[in-house]
C-alpha cells in the first residue's frame, strides 16, 4: 500500500502552508516510505503501535493475525508501561526496559517519557546512563547510531552515507575519552550521545529521525577496558596529535558533506584540552557547540539571572569566586562576563569580578605551576595561594561557584563566612554525581541562617530548616541544550555563537516563576521542560535573524508558531488510506448484459466496422 491518510494529510498541510513546509520537509516521519508493507508496520520502531492498531488497520495493512485481538489505546499502554516499569528494583533495568520500549514501539517510548520528564529523566540520562556506560558491553544489543574508528580514516563519509535516515539534523559524537565523572571508557561511551539525542526529541520535540549519535573510536588508555573482554571498542592505546585531530577535520568535512552546511555537529564529553581547542577552531566555521562548556555555561548563569531577582542586584553588582576551573568552570565564568558586558561594564571589569581556583591554587599569575591555556582571561595579578578558605574571607565574594568535582569542599566555616559577606549568599554545588557536590543544601541552609540561595549540580530531595522546607534547584544542562538544538535546526543556523547561550540562559531565568522563588528554587520544576525548550528555541531563532545566522528567509512572521509546527508528534497517526472516489465515474447508463452494453456502445461509435464475429 502506498498512500496512507497521513501522507494526504500532509501534502494538504503543505499546500495551505508553505513556510511550514521549509521546516517539515525534513521531519515527516508521518510520511511512510513506499516501500513500507505489512509486517513492517508492526517490526519498524517508527511505525509499530502494538496493540493499538485498529482492526481496520490490521485488515487493511496485511497485519491482522499477527497481533493478538485486544485493541489498546496508547493511554491504556502507557498505564501498563508505568506498571511494568515499577516492577524493576534497580536503575539499571528500568534503563533497559525504556531502552527495549524505544527499540519497539518509538513513539510510545516518548510520550511515556513526557507524562513525567523529572521521574524519567534520570532512568534514560545521568546518573543511570553512567551505569549504561561501564557495562556498556553487556548491555549493547540493537545498532543505535554509527561507531567511526581511527581505521577508518579516508572513509568517514562513506560510513556516514550506511546511516539509514537522510535528512539527519544533528549530530552528537564523543570520542569517550572523559564520560561524565567516571573518565576515560573508549567507545562504551556511545551511550552518551545515544542519550543526549534522547534528549533532544523527548524534551524539546526534534523529530528522532533528524538525530545521529557518533562515536569516534580512537582507542582508549583506560587498560582494565583493553583487557575486558567485552569491550567492544578498538583495541589500543588512543591516538592522539596529527592522527586524531586529520580524524576530527575528516569527520567534520564529511558530515556537512553528507548533511549539509547547517547539520548541527555538538561535541560531547571530550577531555579537558580536546574540548577546549576543538570549540575554538571549529565554531565559527561549523554549526557546532560543546554542552558541557557552553550549556553548562548556559544554566548556570540562568541561575545566576534567577538570583538577581532575589537579591535585587544585577550580576555585575556580586564578586565571584570558583572552586573548579575546567570545562564547566571556565566555560560558566566566560558566559557570566559576557553577561555583565550586556549589563554595561567593560570586559576587563567583568573579569575582574571573577576569581578562579583551580588544584594548584588561586589563578594567578604569579604561580609557578601557570595557569592553564584555556583559562589564562582569569589570571590575577595576586600572591598565590591554595587556602580557598582564606579566599572566601579576604575576597568577599556573594557568589561560590563549585565545579571541583571535590564533595564536601563548601565546609561548614566557609558557608558561614558566606553569610557573613552578604545577605543572600549564593551557593552552586554543580558537581556530580551527588557525593561530590561541594556541599548539600542542608549544610547550605544550616550554615547560613536559611539565608542562602542554594543551586546543585545533582538532584537533592527537599530540605528542611527552621520549620520552612526548601525545594532546592537543580542546574541540569537538560533544561537548555534541548531548547538551544531545536531553534538552530529549525531556523538552519549557521554558527551557534555564545550570544545564543546568553539568550538561553535569559529565557530560562524568566521561566522561573515566583513561586519557585519562595521554594527556594532558581530553576523551573524539570516538569516545565517541553514548554520551556519551545520557548528557548523562540529566542534562539530572533536571535539566529538578529545575527544574520539563520540559513532560512524571510524570517517567518510568528516564530513560536514555527516551533510549533516542527515537532516531533507522539501520538499515533491512523494509518488507513484515505479512499475516495472520481467525479462523474457514474455514468448513469443502465444495462442488464455484456451484449447489451457492447450493442449500446457500438450503435454509439460504430467502432466494431472491421471486428471478426
Ligand atoms: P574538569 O575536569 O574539566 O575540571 C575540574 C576542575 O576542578 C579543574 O580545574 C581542576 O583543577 C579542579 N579541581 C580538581 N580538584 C580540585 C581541588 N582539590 N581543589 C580545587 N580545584 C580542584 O571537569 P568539568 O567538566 O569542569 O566538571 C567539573 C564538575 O562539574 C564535575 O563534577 C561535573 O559533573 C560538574 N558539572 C556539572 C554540570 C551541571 O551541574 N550542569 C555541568 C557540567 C559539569
Amino acid at each position: 500500500m502506498r498512500s496512507v491518510k497521513a501522507n494526504f494529510l500532509v501534502k494538504e498541510y503543505i499546500n495551505k502552508n508553505p513556510l511550514r513546509v521549509l521546516v517539515r520537509a525534513y521531519s515527516d516521519e508521518e510520511v511512510i516510505p513506499n516501500s513500507i508493507r505489512g509486517f513492517d508496520y508492526i517490526r519498524h520502531p517508527r511505525l509499530n503501535k502494538g496493540l493499538a492498531f485498529t482492526l481496520e488497520e490490521r485488515q487493511t495493512l496485511g497485519i491482522h493475525g499477527l497481533l493478538a485481538s485486544t485493541v489498546r489505546t496508547q493511554e491504556e499502554q502507557i498505564a501498563i508501561c508505568k506498571y511494568s516499569l515499577e516492577r524493576y528494583g534497580s536503575p539499571l533495568n528500568k534503563h533497559l526496559y525504556l531502552a527495549e520500549l524505544l527499540d519497539t514501539n518509538e513513539k510510545l517510548f516518548y510520550e511515556l517519557m513526557s507524562t513525567d520528564v523529572e521521574k524519567y529523566l534520570p532512568l534514560v540520562y545521568t546518573p543511570t546512563v553512567g551505569l549504561v556506560c561501564q557495562r556498556f558491553g553487556l548491555v549493547y544489543k540493537r545498532p543505535r547510531g554509527l561507531f567511526i574508528t581511527i581505521h577508518d580514516k579516508g572513509k568517514i563519509h562513506q560510513i556516514l552515507r550506511n546511516w539509514p535516515e537522510s535528512h539527519v539534523r544533528a549530530i552528537c559524537f564523543t570520542d569517550g575519552e572523559r564520560i561524565l565523572g567516571l573518565g576515560d571508557l573508549g567507545a562504551f561511551g556511545m551511550g552518551i550521545p545515544i542519550g543526549k539525542l534522547c534528549l533532544y526529541t523527548a524534551l524539546a520535540g526534534v523529530p528522532p529521525a533528524h538525530c545521529l549519535p557518533i562515536t569516534l573510536d580512537v582507542g582508549t588508555n583506560n587498560q582494565s577496558l583493553l583487557e575486558d573482554p567485552m569491550y567492544i571498542g578498538v583495541r589500543q592505546k588512543r591516538v592522539t596529535g596529527s592522527a586524531y585531530d586529520e580524524l576530527i577535520e575528516e569527520f567534520m568535512v564529511a558530515c556537512v558533506k553528507r548533511y549539509s552546511q547547517n547539520v548541527l555537529l555538538q561535541f560531547e564529553d571530550f577531555a579537558l584540552a580536546n574540548a577546549t581547542r576543538l570549540l575554538d577552531r571549529y565554531k565559527n566555521a561549523y554549526c557546532t557547540f560543546n554542552d558541557d562548556i557552553q550549556g553548562t555555561a548556559s544554566v548556570v548563569v540562568a541561575g545566576m539571572y534567577a538570583a538577581c531577582r532575589i537579591t535585587k542586584k544585577k550580576l555585575k553588582e556580586n564578586i565571584y569566586l570558583f572552586l573548579g576551573a575546567g570545562s564547566a568552570g571556565v566555560g560558566i565564568a566566560s558566559l557570566l562576563c559576557d553577561a555583565m558586558v550586556e549589563e554595561g561594564i567593560s570586559m576587563e571589569e567583568a573579569i575582574k569580578k571573577v576569581y578562579m581556583v583551580d588544584h594548584e591554587g588561586l589563578l594567578s599569575t604569579k604561580r609557578q605551576s601557570g595557569i592553564p591555556p584555556h583559562a589564562v582571561k582569569f589570571g590575577k595579578d595576586m600572591e598565590p595561594t591554595k587556602d580557598f578558605a582564606s579566599l572566601v574571607t579576604s575576597l568577599k565574594p556573594t557568589c561560590l561557584v563549585g565545579a571541583s568535582t571535590v564533595g564536601g569542599a563548601f565546609t561548614p566555616a566557609i558557608l558561614q563566612q558566606m553569610a557573613k559577606n552578604t545577605e543572600r549568599p549564593q551557593i552552586f554545588a554543580l558537581s556530580n554525581p551527588t557525593v561530590k557536590a561541594e556541599c548539600t543544601p542542608q549544610q547550605a541552609y544550616d550554615n547560613t541562617e536559611g539565608r542562602c540561595i542554594y543551586a546543585s549540580g545533582s538532584p537533592f530531595p527537599p530540605t528542611k530548616y527552621g520549620g520552612k522546607t526548601y525545594y532546592t534547584g537543580q542546574g541540569n544542562n537538560s533544561y537548555v541544550f534541548p531548547g538551544i538544538a531545536l531553534g538552530v535546526i529549525i531556523c538552519h543556523a549557521r554558527h551557534v555563537p555564545d550570544s545564543m547561550f546568553l539568550s538561553a540562559a535569559k529565557t530560562l531565568a524568566l521561566c522561573v516563576t515566583e513561586k519557585d522563588l519562595n521554594l527556594g528554587r532558581i530553576y523551573p520544576h524539570l516538569n516545565e521542560v517541553r514548554n520551556i525548550s519551545n520557548k528557548i528555541a523562540a529566542s534562539i531563532i530572533n536571535r539566529a535573524y538578529d545575527e544574520k545566522l539563520a540559513g532560512m528567509y524571510p524570517k517567518p512572521k510568528d516564530v513560536d508558531c514555527l516551533v510549533q509546527q516542527y515537532l516531533y508528534n507522539t501520538k499515533y497517526i491512523n494509518y488507513m488510506p484515505d479512499c475516495y472516489n472520481y467525479p462523474g465515474s457514474d455514468s448513469g447508463i443502465k444495462v442488464k448484459t455484456i451484449e447489451e452494453m457492447i450493442a449500446k456502445s457500438t450503435k454509439k461509435t460504430g467502432s466494431n466496422k472491421g471486428c471478426k464475429k
